[in-house]
């Protein structure tokens, strides 16, 4: 169905230009802000439904510029675009390589189709992707232990904690994950990675500064020769030590995702008493001395942020080949959108739109909807989703227990939770 001007107007106010603002790479505080206080992503959301009604369904492409993207609105269609992937459905949108150019040129998430069977493999071993627990998970639950301890001395010396304060601590856990624990001071380089982000947030329409990339290239190579051998880089390099190196900058930039879902778990956990017990009572009875625990409750609340609150606002997709859709052919070239936040809280298909329910990620419901895709799905699905989870709820789990209660906790304590979070706002104070 192609969309009128005025609905393609609609479209951009209402769905893409909060989107942007805020920063597709890296998030801009004032602008968090701003979206939060106006709950954009429900304004998106609306207005994607009503459309979706409108056309019954139907593909709704637009035109911008010299570009057609179509916005998708059923869950067949996002599996479709993502079990399709790479061929015809290449995960290197244009967008994507417009941004990421910045700081992850060889990044396998821009890759094309010969460099991706060579990269993605190489990711999902490093990660290894496909396990509950890292074959590393001992070192990397004993990092999140340390950064935990380092959390609750920061709420006891202040009486609180507030996302910037989290950041330190969540920095050089990264750093300590991804290149071993040599590495867990080097804050610049993230800082540097970060400046690099900011232009990313700007596309093409930013100069590349090749000066300052050569720089992170340059500190992230020697990282990976000295990385321990069990840190992720180390993983990498036994199997690809000619390619780990530009495969790391995603792996940063990911971890900033990865914070933030950590942050609105937890922000949720310290407004509701029976969550924080369940996590704590989690903990208490994993076995201290055996492997490192998979925590089903805390994997599924943080699942649950990040169905609630997206990280990923749009995933898109750029057709090969010519496609057909609902008897149309599109174009290769055609730009695809699948919007998270609209098929994540579709009151139409879920019971639990906009409810806490991490129950769904409990009895498989989340796993059978191709509406579910905070890590994106099928063959370019995420492949550090289980990393994340192992951290993320080591982490919470850990938190839950220092008391803390997040300001304006009145928002989160009971159902309906609010459409939008700006996780870079939470402060959290402790209640002893
Ligand atoms: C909450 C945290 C995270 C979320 C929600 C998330 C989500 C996603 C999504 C939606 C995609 C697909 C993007 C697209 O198709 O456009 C993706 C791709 C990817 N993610 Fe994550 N991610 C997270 C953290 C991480 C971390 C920490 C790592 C690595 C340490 C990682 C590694 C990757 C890689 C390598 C890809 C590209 C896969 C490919 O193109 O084949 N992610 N992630």
């Amino acid at each position: 169905m192609d969309l009128s001007v005025a609905e393609t107007a609609s479209v951009l106010r209402s769905v893409i230009a909060p989107f942007v603002a805020q920063g597709a790479i890296v998030r801009r505080p004032r602008a968090t802000a701003w979206a939060e206080r106006h709950q954009t992503d429900r304004g998106a959301r609306e207005m994607l439904a009503a459309l979706r009604d409108r056309y019954d369904g139907a593909p709704l492409s637009m035109r911008l510029g010299p570009r057609r993207m179509v916005v998708v609105t059923r869950p067949d269609q996002v599996q479709r675009l993502l079990q399709g992937s790479p061929d015809p459905y290449s995960p290197a949108s244009l967008e994507k390589r417009g941004a990421l150019k910045h700081f992850q040129p060889d990044g396998v998430l821009v890759s094309g189709h010969d460099e991706r069977r060579v990269r993605r493999p190489l990711n999902e071993a490093a990660l290894d992707a496909d396990q509950a627990v890292h074959r590393s998970g001992r070192t990397v639950v004993d990092t999140v232990e340390r950064g935990a301890r380092e959390l609750e001395n920061q709420v006891r010396a202040t009486g609180g904690l507030d996302a910037q304060q989290f950041a330190r601590t969540w920095w050089s856990m990264v750093l300590e994950i991804v290149f071993g624990e040599r590495a867990r001071d080097d804050l610049g380089l993230v800082e540097l990675l970060d400046r690099l982000k900011r232009d990313a947030n700007w596309s093409g329409l930013h100069p590349r500064r090749t000066r300052r990339r050569a720089e992170l290239e340059q500190r992230i190579a020697t990282h990976v020769r000295e990385a321990a051998p069990d840190s992720l880089a180390g993983v990498g390099r036994e199997v690809d030590a000619g390619a780990v190196a530009g495969q790391v900058p995603h792996w940063l930039f990911a971890f900033d995702a990865a914070a933030a879902t950590t942050l609105r778990a937890l922000a949720v956990a310290t407004a509701r008493q029976e969550v924080r017990e369940r996590l704590r009572d989690e903990l208490a009875s994993a076995d201290p001395e055996g492997p490192p625990a998979v925590l089903p409750y805390a994997r599924a609340c943080v699942l649950e942020a990040v169905r609630l609150w997206p990280t990923t606002f749009a995933v898109l997709r750029d057709s090969v080949r010519d496609t057909d859709w609902d008897g149309r052919t599109l174009p290769a070239g055609t730009g695809f959108v699948v919007v998270s936040s609209f098929f994540h809280r579709d009151p139409q298909r879920l019971d639990v739109a906009d409810r806490f329910a991490p129950e769904v990620w409990l009895d498989g419901r989340a796993d059978e909807d191709w509406g579910l895709v905070p890590f994106s799905g099928g063959p370019a699905s995420c492949p550090g989703r289980n990393l994340v989870l192992l951290v993320a709820s080591h982490l919470l789990v850990r938190l839950a227990g220092l008391d803390l209660r997040v300001q304006r906790a009145r928002y989160l304590a009971d159902d309906p939770v609010p459409a939008t979070v700006d996780h870079l706002g939470l402060v959290f104070r402790s209640r002893r």
